[in-house]
């Protein structure tokens, strides 16, 4: 990272593209990815690592980009939710979620997706209790949260059976 003025030069891999940008150091990892590099599907909601809307993976693990500043992911590897696709196919969770009504307002949804993602990477058949648990940083204001469980389930279940 190198210092010009009072920005930073930040050279970061997102989705497997590499970027660079010019911050103040105060830059949000979210505001990094929103308004400096574009990529405006990871959202924001609290502000203070509460919701877990703008939840994003960082060298592997989830972590809340209101709460990271983008001058710490200066030579790192990121995906969004912008990344989590296989080009036009869908994620397993991105089908379920839309299949079994896992959203509604959609604004936790990035969120939502990105944190059981990595759960299901790590266990692809999780009880309700193990979701609940592992998602209980993540917010939802619209569908009482069952369906997310089912459509999380359900993405498993596709995940197991490598359909
Ligand atoms: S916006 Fe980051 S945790 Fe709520
Ligand atoms: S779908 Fe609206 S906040 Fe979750």
């Amino acid at each position: 990272m190198t210092e010009q003025g009072n920005l930073y030069t930040v050279n970061v891999n997102v989705n497997g593209k590499d970027y660079s940008a010019e911050v103040p150091a105060r830059r949000t990892l979210v505001d990094f990815l929103r308004y400096d590099l574009g990529l405006t599907g990871t959202k924001e909601a609290c502000s203070v690592g509460v919701c877990g809307v703008c939840t994003v993976e960082l060298n592997g693990s989830i972590t809340s980009s209101c709460l990271t500043l983008a001058i710490q992911v200066d030579g790192a590897n990121l995906t969004t939710i912008e990344g989590v696709a296989d080009g036009d196919d869908l994620h397993p969770l991105q089908e379920a979620f839309m299949n079994y009504g896992g959203f509604q307002c959609g604004i936790c949804t990035p969120g939502q997706i990105m944190a059981s993602r990595a759960l299901l990477e790590q266990n692809p058949n999780p009880s309700e209790d193990e979701i609940k648990d592992w998602m209980m940083g993540n917010l939802c204001r619209c569908t009482g949260y069952y369906k997310i469980i089912d459509s999380i389930q359900k993405a498993g279940e596709v995940i197991r059976l490598g359909k």
